[in-house]
């Protein structure tokens, strides 16, 4: 596998930062002074000293501090040797950092990588007690990083799709569907994690059917055929503003060379250009490559955003990892820095957020009727069949609990396209065809019976926290107006 970048490929500026704090202190007290006039200038200028002399105390203490911890540590060996278990249970004191740029690295921890989890944890208090961001240990800079070679000895097979179904498998009429029509004997078949052709979406029908939706234009098709590392989101039925990759917090090399896809309907399209918002020549609005589907599969616009979502390994074939971002959240942290802290560092070939809140799929349930967010019949028919299926409540005392929760919080997922990962996503998204949309509900199933079907073939899942998520994305509301239509 050849790794994604060169080290040293990327400069990161730090002069631009420690301008606007070195003016910071004068202004606010020439404020003052406008302000109570009884402050001298001679006054005036021994604070100003007194600031100065303060702030420079403060940086020495920090870069000498920051310094004696370069020089403890010993190069990147046991960069990727970190105990499994997750970042829930990494210890930072006991990370030994490369000790490359021992100065440098040092000013960037001060002046390069915003304090996130400590500044935004004030504001979000008063917000909300309960939901903040944390400080997560992510990676100073890209340069530091390279993909490890074999970093998972993950779980080797062939997966195959089926592109085009037979007239003769189902009744007449035969209904175009676009996650194919599969059996329940193929779908209890294609839990085996061995060399098979399942169901995936994209499914042809029989012979001049036509389409089961979700076209794409050639062009992009063929640009999305190019990507190697994809950051992924959609919005359909006008459901979010488009927020745009913080251009500033992602570095140079992940501008050329990481994808970062937005999918559109052209309603949604349309209504971003009654905003203002024009892709330029090359079809970009900021760092998004505006993607247009046309022909949207499913009338549920919830159930729709379900494709980009978990089938990125089918819409870039060529693509080795992929982060899906939902919509309502704008990216503030390099892409390669994501997949370093939550795929290769962990040994994970799939990773994503707890629930904030809940670790069970009873209590998600209720939540979900009480909501209102889908049919609650349709919701009790899924469930009765997950526990006739082995679908048991989360014992968070029980030690071999295979997850450390049973509810996810999908907004935010990273990927390696590895069989088993791909395997996951196919038969998640077929759960989600086959019964609610609300995919919440048949994650830990899906998980739990891949699992049981093969004992013997690890597949490296990573739940991380809910804050952590908090910590790579600035969150919105969803747009306000009339939500997506939800069928029965
Ligand atoms: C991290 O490790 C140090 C030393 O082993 C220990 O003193 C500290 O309590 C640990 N912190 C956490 C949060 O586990
Ligand atoms: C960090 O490196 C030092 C020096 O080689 C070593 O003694 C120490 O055990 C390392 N710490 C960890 C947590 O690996
Ligand atoms: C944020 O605030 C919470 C609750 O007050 C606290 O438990 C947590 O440690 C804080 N996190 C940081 C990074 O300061
Ligand atoms: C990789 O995994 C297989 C089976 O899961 C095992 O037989 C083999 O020894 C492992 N190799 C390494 C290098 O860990
Ligand atoms: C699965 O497919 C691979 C590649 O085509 C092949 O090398 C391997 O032998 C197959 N495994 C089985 C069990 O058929
Ligand atoms: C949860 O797990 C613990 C430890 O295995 C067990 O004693 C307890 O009975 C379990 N609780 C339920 C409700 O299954």
């Amino acid at each position: 596998m050849a790794s994604i970048h060169q080290r040293g490929d990327v400069i990161v500026s730090v002069g631009s930062k420690s301008n606007e704090r070195g003016d910071a202190g004068p202004i606010r007290v020439s404020r003052r002074a406008r302000r109570f006039g009884s402050i001298t200038r001679q006054r005036l200028s021994i604070w100003l000293l007194l600031i100065g002399a303060v702030f420079f105390m403060y940086m020495t203490f920090f870069s000498v501090k920051v310094h004696f911890h370069g020089e403890k540590e010993d190069g990147m060996s046991s960069f990727f040797s970190i105990p499994k278990g997750g970042p829930q249970s990494y210890n930072i004191t006991q990370y030994n950092r490369s000790t490359k740029g021992k100065v440098d690295h040092g000013m960037l921890s001060f002046f390069g990588v915003p304090k996130r989890g400590v500044d935004s944890n004030v504001s979000q208090r008063r917000r909300s007690p309960k939901h903040y961001p944390c400080d997560i240990d992510l990676e100073k800079s890209i340069e530091y990083i390279l993909e490890p070679k074999d970093y998972l000895n993950f779980t080797r097979f062939e997966l195959d799709y089926v592109e085009k179904e037979e007239e003769s498998l189902t009744t007449s009429p035969y209904e175009l569907k676009f996650a194919g029509h599969q059996t329940l004997e193929a779908r209890e078949r294609s839990f085996h994690a061995i060399n098979q052709s399942l169901h995936c979406g994209f499914v042809k029908g029989p012979n001049g059917m036509g389409s089961t939706g979700f076209d794409l234009d050639e062009k992009d098709q063929k640009f999305m055929k190019s990507c190697i590392v994809v950051v992924s989101s959609c919005i359909f039925g006008s459901s979010d503003f488009l927020r745009r990759p913080t251009s500033k917090l992602i570095s140079e090399y992940s501008k050329t060379h990481v994808c970062f896809v937005m999918f559109l309907d052209e309603e949604t399209l349309q209504k971003l250009f009654s905003e203002g918002n024009v892709p330029d020549d090359r079809g970009f609005m900021g760092l998004w490559r505006i993607v247009v589907v046309k022909n949207l599969p499913f009338e549920d616009m919830r159930r729709t955003g379900k494709v980009p979502k978990l089938l990125a390994h089918r819409l870039f074939p060529s693509s080795r990892y992929s982060i899906w971002l939902d919509s309502k959240m704008r990216l503030n942290t390099d892409p390669l820095l994501i997949l370093e802290y939550f795929l290769w560092r962990t040994k994970s070939e799939y990773s994503i957020s707890k629930h904030y809140d809940r670790q069970c799929v009873w209590d998600e349930v209720l939540q979900n009727k009480r909501l209102n967010k889908y049919d609650p019949t349709a919701i009790d028919e899924q469930f009765k069949f997950y526990q006739s299926d082995g679908l048991t409540k989360f014992n968070a005392s029980n030690p071999h609990t295979p997850l450390p929760s049973y509810v996810p919080e999908g907004s935010l997922i990273i990927r390696a396209h590895t069989p088993m990962s791909n395997l996951f996503s196919c038969l998640w998204f077929n759960e989600v065809d086959r019964f609610t949309s609300r995919d919440q509900l048949s994650f830990a199933y899906t998980y739990l019976k891949l699992k049981r079907t093969n004992p013997d073939r690890p597949f490296f899942l990573n739940m991380f926290k809910d804050c952590e998520r908090r910590a790579l994305v600035k969150l919105f509301r969803h747009r306000e107006g009339p939500s997506p239509p939800t069928p029965p």
